[in-house]
């Protein structure tokens, strides 16, 4: 199993990346695939272009509701186990699971405990786990352990940019998570840039530049699963996550 995450500030192209790269990993057959969306503001749904599912933290609500009338006999944590099955949608080609925005000041740590040992359980039946975050993964090791193998995190190209991903990555690294490898991915990256890898906190992987017929589904309300295969970013993505499985490079 290989758990991918993808972080960066707000609006940089964190769920695009994520949705290029589970759609490259579509395209060669690297099932199973699952795809978390951790972000509070979930849409990777959206990006992808295919329905929003009910969350896991909409479940756990759903089930302290109904705490005082569960079925004859059946405990709380027991009926916890069954409904969050729920939250794994099947999709063509992978499964959806997303997190969902806790409300309130309530914070379920039987559920949160709970769900991080179930999480654990379900991810190793993948063979790639694609996770899309929130910006700096504040809030990650609540209901997952925090591990992964690679963490992107994105960035445009301009300084007040990349001054932020340098402040993200300084964040993430002082949660002390468990996490192999870090990266920068640029986006809408200017074709004549160039960069110099020693300006960097961590190795650029990846320039991804800005793709028009991605711009024109997200206009047409369309997501990332029907870009054609001569779509510019995609070509760039999945030239790197062939190499990514195959253990070049990454
Ligand atoms: N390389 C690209 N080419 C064209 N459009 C892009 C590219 N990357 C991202 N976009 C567009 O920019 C917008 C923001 O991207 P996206 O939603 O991926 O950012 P995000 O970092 O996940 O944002 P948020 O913090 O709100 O979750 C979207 O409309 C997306 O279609
Ligand atoms: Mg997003």
């Amino acid at each position: 199993m290989l758990k991918i995450g993808v972080a960066g500030k707000g609006g940089t192209g964190k769920t695009t990346f994520a949705s290029l790269i589970i759609l490259s990993l579509l395209k060669m057959h690297q099932n199973p695939i699952l795809a978390i969306d951790a972000d509070p503001n979930s849409n990777l749904a959206e990006s992808l272009g295919i329905k929003q599912p009910k969350s896991l933290v909409e479940i756990v609500n759903e089930v302290e509701k109904i705490k005082n009338n569960l079925p004859y006999g059946m405990e709380k944590t027991k009926y916890l186990e069954i409904r969050v099955q729920e939250a794994i949608k099947e999709e063509s080609g992978f499964d959806l699971l997303v997190m969902g925005r806790t409300e309130g000041p309530g914070c379920y740590c039987y559920a949160n405990n709970l769900l991080r040992e179930w999480m654990g359980k379900i991810e190793k039946n993948y063979k790639f786990i694609v996770m899309d975050n929130e910006a700096g993964m504040e809030h990650i090791s609540r209901r997952t352990s925090g591990d992964l193998d690679i963490l992107f995190i994105v960035s445009l190209c301009d300084k007040v940019s990349l001054r932020t991903a340098e402040s993200i990555y300084k964040m993430i690294n002082s949660l002390e998570l468990n996490i192999k490898k870090v990266y920068f991915v640029l986006n809408e990256f200017p074709y004549k840039k160039d960069v110099e890898n020693s300006n960097f906190p961590v190795p650029v992987i990846l320039k991804l530049p800005f793709d028009h017929e991605i711009y024109k589904l997200s206009e047409e309300n369309k997501g990332i699963l029907n870009l054609s295969e001569n779509s510019i970013a995609y070509i760039v993505v999945s030239e790197f996550v062939k190499k990514m499985i195959s253990g070049r490079d990454v």
